[in-house]
């Protein structure tokens, strides 16, 4: 965020920590120090010391600690901006950011929006009309619609646009905001984006009108017409109704986060109000961090369809990643948060809650859904398959669900702990070695997972392919082996380019790529260097290809062995151990090691 360059120093040396924290905690001098009780947790002998000298606080109950603005934020619960402004504002300090072109033009697009916000919602206060109606309808209450500025764009072509222009508000900015848009037939003509449309306003956690949501009256598309993004406007960065829960979800120490607009409402006006919405994206990293600083517990409270056990799926690997313990909730009878606690009421919804899984358990539920246990094909994926969710824990973690899944799917636990945690002189050396390169390539660290030793192999392909355009038809029998997603993405562009002969146009895929995908491709093109020795490369890959897929084969097939019953497999096992002895005796393995 741009502040005035010196600002934070300024805030540091005018607002005296003593006096800050004085203020909520009460201190007592001790030698050089102030000492107190613990705001951050309970403690009845204080050990709480705040240090004038080094402008610090630190915590030796609890270990919380830092600066000023540190504590500030921690206290109010603030984003650091946020904390910011409040010592600026408590001390007297100007934030004048006017000299700053780009803040200066994001207030006044924070104007116009909170206009127009002011403008739906004067409309929909006002008499009967079909939005109130609608609300109504719904069953929300007049206190809770107040509560959430809910609005109403009405059925004119052009009421906003014409109270917006006498306000004297730029049409090039109402149109970044879209609020309005341009004729088509005639560009001087300007008319409004949103009508008959019950309207959300969005707003972010320091009270800023965003954006828009805005709800068909009917049944015409879409559903929900939303603010295009902008530069006030960037949905990854915030969440509906966070603005007025971010209070309720740091007491409850949990957030339910939801898909719509109308659940956080509906969930909200029936008194669960720890929630909050992302906008109609998969949750995002940032929507994760910003949760993070009310609550590590999030519970994800999505319909129960295909779409939504997606969404939740991605959702809960967000929330691992930055750190917060999440859970899932699947709203049961094919409905979403709102019709379901209007059906049900708010005991039951919190019922689910309390059911809701936690993230492994989920994606293990998904997954037993998906599989025939009762057959040794299923159990087979289901053991591959849960393994793969395990990998990603710690092995702690881990440890705790193998009995689980041994218990669910009648596998034993040894089985389980193998596929996890690998046997690591099995595993063999995925990395293709670059012919040259024999010292890196030999000898691999045990217990390498697929999709990670993959990456040189990868990556020499698609080198190859790039070289050379006669290599495409070449590796296309085994592209099988591309696991990482931008390397399948960017193989199967190079597919798609590839005219049965000549090399493909560099500046053509580069310039199909995504902005991420794109890097990565520079990144083969620069640092893969294989020119003059593909030929060698090219048979090494395949070689390593060939030896894993060798590899995986002999796995499978001891994998399968341990699961079947010596008495009634008879017929199954003997050719499964014939085969094996068949790869074993090919890869030598079962020569004495050496040769003598
Ligand atoms: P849903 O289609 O589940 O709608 O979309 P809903 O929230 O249940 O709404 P009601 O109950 O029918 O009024 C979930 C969310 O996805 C986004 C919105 O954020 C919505 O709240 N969405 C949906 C859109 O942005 N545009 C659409 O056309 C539809
Ligand atoms: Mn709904």
């Amino acid at each position: 965020m741009a502040f005035r360059e010196n600002i934070v120093d300024e805030i540091k040396s005018r607002c005296n920590i003593v006096d800050v924290i004085g203020r909520v905690v009460v201190l007592k001098k001790t030698g050089g120090n102030y000492k107190g009780l613990c705001p951050f947790h309970n403690e009845k002998t204080p050990s709480f010391i705040v240090s004038e000298t080094r402008q610090t606080y630190k915590c030796f109950g609890c270990g919380e600690g830092g600066d000023v603005i540190g504590f500030v934020q921690r206290y109010h619960n603030l984003d650091f901006q946020e904390a910011v402004e409040k010592l600026a504002e408590q001390y007297g300090i100007s934030l004048d950011t006017s000299q700053f072109a780009s803040e200066g033009k994001k207030n006044a697009l924070y104007e116009m929006n909170r206009e127009a916000a002011a403008f739906f919602y004067k409309r929909f206060r006002k008499d009967a009309n079909k939005a109130n109606a609608y609300m109504m309808k719904r069953g929300l209450d007049v206190e809770t619609l107040r509560k959430f500025g809910i609005g109403f764009a009405d059925d004119e072509w052009d009421s906003l646009w014409l109270h917006l222009k006498e306000k004297g508000f730029a049409e090039e900015s109402l149109m970044e905001l879209g609020l309005i848009s341009q004729g088509k037939k005639d560009p001087t003509k300007y008319y409004d984006r949103f009508r008959s449309r019950v309207m959300f306003p969005i707003i972010n956690t320091r009270g800023k009108v965003i954006g828009f949501g805005g709800r068909t009256l009917g049944d015409d598309e879409p559903k929900y017409l939303n603010s295009p993004e902008s530069t006030v406007f960037l949905k990854k960065n915030n969440l509906y109704g966070l603005n007025l829960t971010r209070q309720d979800i740091n007491r409850e120490d949990c957030a339910i986060l939801v898909e719509g607009y109308m659940d956080v409402i509906s969930l909200y006006q029936h008194g669960i109000r720890n929630v909050a919405a992302s906008l109609g994206t998969a949750l995002t990293e940032n929507q994760a961090a910003m949760l993070k600083r009310y609550t590590k517990n999030v519970v994800l409270a999505y319909d129960a369809d295909a779409a939504g056990q997606k969404a939740a799926l991605r959702g809960v690997d967000v929330l691992y990643a930055a750190g917060c313990k999440a859970k899932v909730l699947m709203i049961p009878e094919g409905k979403d948060p709102d019709d379901y606690i209007k059906l049900r009421g708010k005991d039951a919804f919190l019922r689910l809650v309390e059911e809701a899984l936690p993230l492994v358990d989920f994606k293990l539920h998904l997954l037993k859904k998906k599989t025939d246990l009762k057959t040794t094909e299923g159990r087979i994926s289901y053991l591959q398959e849960s393994a793969a969710i395990l990998r990603a824990l710690s092995p702690m973690e881990a440890d705790a669900y193998v009995g689980k899944i041994a218990a669910e799917a009648g596998i034993s636990e040894g089985a389980i702990r193998l596929e996890v945690f690998g046997n690591h002189n099995k595993q063999r050396p995925v990395n293709a070695a670059p012919a040259g390169d024999q010292s890196t390539g030999q000898k691999k660290p045990e217990g390498r997972r697929p999709g990670r030793g993959n990456d040189m192999l990868e990556r020499n392909l698609i080198r190859l392919a790039l070289l050379k355009g006669e290599y495409i038809p070449k590796i296309q029998p085994y592209k099988e082996v591309f696991e990482k997603p931008v390397h399948k993405r960017i193989f199967q562009l190079i597919e798609s380019l590839y005219r049965g002969d000549g090399e493909i146009d560099l500046r053509l895929l580069e310039d199909s790529l995504e902005d991420s995908d794109r890097t990565v491709l520079k990144d083969i093109l620069e640092n893969v260097r294989i020119a003059g020795r593909d030929k060698e490369v090219f048979r090494d890959c395949v070689h390593h290809i060939q030896s894993n897929e060798k590899t995986r084969r002999e796995e499978d097939i001891i994998m399968r062995l341990s699961l079947l019953d010596d008495e009634t497999d008879r017929g199954a096992i003997e050719e499964l151990t014939k085969e094996l002895m068949e790869l074993q005796k090919q890869s030598g393995k079962g020569d004495v090691e050496n040769g003598f």
